[in-house]
């Protein structure tokens, strides 16, 4: 931040942002509810750098146009490997970005059996923390087992149960549906391990037929159909940082 004349005015990069008139803006200034780079800042005339400044307001991460971050959520098909390319030439994750020019990281893998929500954003860093475990960045999925699902299976889940590389719980588990013999359960979790909610699943004795992610923290997916992409909203963007504490 500076008080020189580079750089632009707090109020109208709040404004650029949508958080509101330039008029609200210097009222949150004035209440002490916007920071830059760590620090709550209440002076009027006070010039960021938009492009590198990490400002919040109310302790909630806003973007600017100016520093050129992208934060995608796809609905990604099944079939489709978790990577940007592949060297086998199968269907990956680029084939549903429309030749965007930054640089995309995914955020964590979802198996290529998998549907559903997977982040991207060219914010390495962000990335990076939704994909650590320590965050503990809760993912919700739903998966269709075949039933009937005993209510004795919800208990042993969020007790935790061990695998062949560790102990596992969940945080939420509960039937959302049933179709016929099929049941469809919701598991929240916030674990990376690979094929988790799969092993999870079997180890209790519901092989799974079908998973999809549907939510990453506060992220939904909505929907949002197979192979569409969509821009992440303002309110999305801050909860992803403010989750992982940036
Ligand atoms: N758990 C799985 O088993 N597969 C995924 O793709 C994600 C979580």
């Amino acid at each position: 931040m500076s008080d020189a004349d580079d750089g632009v005015r707090l109020q109208k990069v709040l404004a650029g942002a949508g958080v509101g008139s330039r008029r609200a803006c210097e009222v949150l200034i004035a209440a002490g509810r916007v920071e830059v780079d760590g620090e709550i800042v209440r002076t009027m005339g006070l010039r960021v750098d938009p492009a590198a400044a990490v400002i919040k307001v109310d302790g909630m991460r806003i973007t600017t146009a100016e520093a050129g971050l992208v934060h995608l959520a796809l609905n990604k098909p099944r079939g489709v490997v978790s990577t940007m390319s592949d060297p086998e030439g199968r269907p990956s994750l680029a084939d549903y970005l429309g030749g965007r020019k930054e640089r995309l990281f995914h955020v964590g893998r979802l198996d290529a059996d998998t549907e559903g929500l997977i982040l991207l954003t060219n914010d390495g860093e962000l990335a990076h923390r939704l994909a650590h475990p320590s965050y503990e960045v809760f993912k919700t999925y739903v998966a269709e087992v075949p039933g009937p699902v005993a209510p004795a299976v919800g208990r042993q889940l969020r007790d935790g149960i061990t695998l062949d590389d560790g102990p596992v719980h969940v945080t939420s588990f509960r039937v959302v549906d049933r179709v016929g013999a099929r049941v469809m359960v919701e598991v929240v979790l916030h674990e990376g391990r690979k094929h988790i909610v799969r092993r999870l699943l079997k180890e209790v004795g519901h092989p799974v037929h079908r998973l999809v992610r549907t939510h990453v923290g506060t992220v939904a997916l909505g929907d949002l159909r197979p192979g569409k992409s969509r821009p992440l909203n303002r309110e999305e963007i801050a909860g992803l940082y403010r989750d992982v504490g940036l």
